[in-house]
């Protein structure tokens, strides 16, 4: 099965080389990029009747990865919402028993069904947006039932939807209220069940941890990114949120994949990332709801660490599915340039998952996961704020949208 896309603006996604590319054509066989060139050059003996498809100067580009969200979850939190616009803060909220945790207790009460249910909108809204892959994590659990629970919905939905899904345990997101006067046992809990049963079971790519004061200390965070690595899992860390731990140092001193958030990275941190190849995962809908201050973008840029950008979707901190309203914050909060915004959500993103080898650029041999857009310059698709230009969408040369 062949598709050859023709006539198209093309930006590959190579960090290297971050431009777009007039006048070129991409061969798909059996759902892998086989050729990519100049309009003129294709290899018209290596055709076999592709089905072809004019772009008639659209923009191509890879289909989008959102790489840091939390889609599965039940209960709602508006109550929450309101309460902090009139000026409550997250942390008081977390504190009293709310914010996080009170998403655990619905997501506890909710049976695999009724969350499965829950998240499919949210994976309707990726779809429809040209999102070919999302990151999801589980963390609304914090028991090893319930953790096991949201990743086996991941599991689910990832099999049943047209995206992929690739799955993160999140069991260190808040020490649980059972567990506060002995936070080590839940610790213990997070490294000798859950991540050993999600090795075993093959549930997760990867382990996260909320390292942030009234969460997860340092030195926690340390002994899980271990236990992980012990297991064979990558490693990914909430960091620098709210507070600055030193979490993104350790991310990058130990070769984390992503530390996320970073609005509180000091130089040492850019410094231990860019050695450890972590890539740094912004996420401006939570910087935005909750006004935190904006992260060094330009010493990121200057020390070339990979910066991807995500939804971070979940229900408190970033209630949102808008991928393309990211990227429009991408440009307005973080002065990003639109190669770098597109970069963000395509290459980098891929990278923060640990799937740059198979995802995230239109190159040879990787997945035909790809875009087409209503437009013909990068920056027409942040200058809409949250405006989604995107006429269609392929997954392993399959179209979605
Ligand atoms: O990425 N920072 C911690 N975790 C989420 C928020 C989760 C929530 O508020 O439910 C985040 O912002
Ligand atoms: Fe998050």
């Amino acid at each position: 099965m062949q598709t050859l896309f023709e006539n198209t603006r093309l930006f590959r996604a190579n960090p290297d080389h971050p431009t777009v590319e007039e006048d070129m054509a991409v061969l798909v066989e059996d759902g892998i990029i086989a050729w990519v060139g100049q309009q003129e050059a294709i290899p018209q003996d290596r055709l076999n009747k592709p089905e072809r498809r004019d772009l008639g100067g659209h923009l191509l580009t890879p289909g989008l990865i959102d790489c840091h969200t939390h889609i599965v979850w039940g209960g709602t939190r508006e109550e929450e919402f309101v309460r902090r616009a009139a000026g409550a803060s997250y942390e008081e909220i977390l504190r009293q028993g709310g914010g996080i945790l009170s998403t655990v207790r619905e997501t506890r009460r909710a049976d695999a069904g009724e969350l499965f249910e829950n998240a499919l909108p949210r994976l309707e809204q990726f779809r429809q947006q040209g999102v070919t892959t999302i990151e999801a994590k589980s963390g609304y659990g914090l028991t090893f039932e319930d953790e096991m629970k949201i990743l086996e919905v991941i599991r689910d939905l990832d099999e049943k939807s047209s995206i992929e899904l690739v799955p993160t345990l999140l069991g260190a997101h808040a020490v649980p209220p059972e567990f506060k006067s002995n936070r080590g046992a839940y610790v213990d809990l997070v490294c000798e069940k859950m991540i050993p049963e999600a090795e075993g079971r093959g549930l997760a790519m990867a382990v996260d941890v909320f390292c942030e004061r009234g969460a997860f200390t340092l030195e926690e965070t340390r002994r899980i990114f271990e236990a992980a690595h012990h297991s064979g899992f990558h490693f990914k860390v909430h960091a620098e949120q709210l507070t600055h731990t030193g979490a993104a140092q350790l991310a990058g001193e130990m070769g984390a994949l992503s530390a996320d958030h970073l609005e509180h990275l000091d130089d040492a941190g850019v410094e231990a990332m860019r050695q450890g190849r972590s890539v740094a995962v912004l996420l401006p809908g939570a910087m935005l709801t909750l006004g935190t201050q904006r992260p060094p973008v330009e010493k990121l840029r200057a020390a070339g660490v990979p910066i991807a950008i995500s939804t971070d979707c979940n229900p408190g901190s970033s209630h949102t599915t808008n991928l393309h309203l990211m990227m429009s914050l991408g440009a307005i909060m973080l002065g990003m340039t639109a190669e770098e915004i597109m970069l963000s959500v395509t290459h980098n993103a891929a990278k923060a998952l640990g799937l740059d080898e198979r995802l995230g650029r239109i190159e040879e041999g990787l997945e035909a996961d790809l875009c087409v857009w209503n437009c013909r310059s990068l920056a027409a698709i942040p200058y809409g704020l949250g405006e989604n230009l995107v006429m269609h969408s392929y997954k392993k040369g399959r179209m979605l949208t």
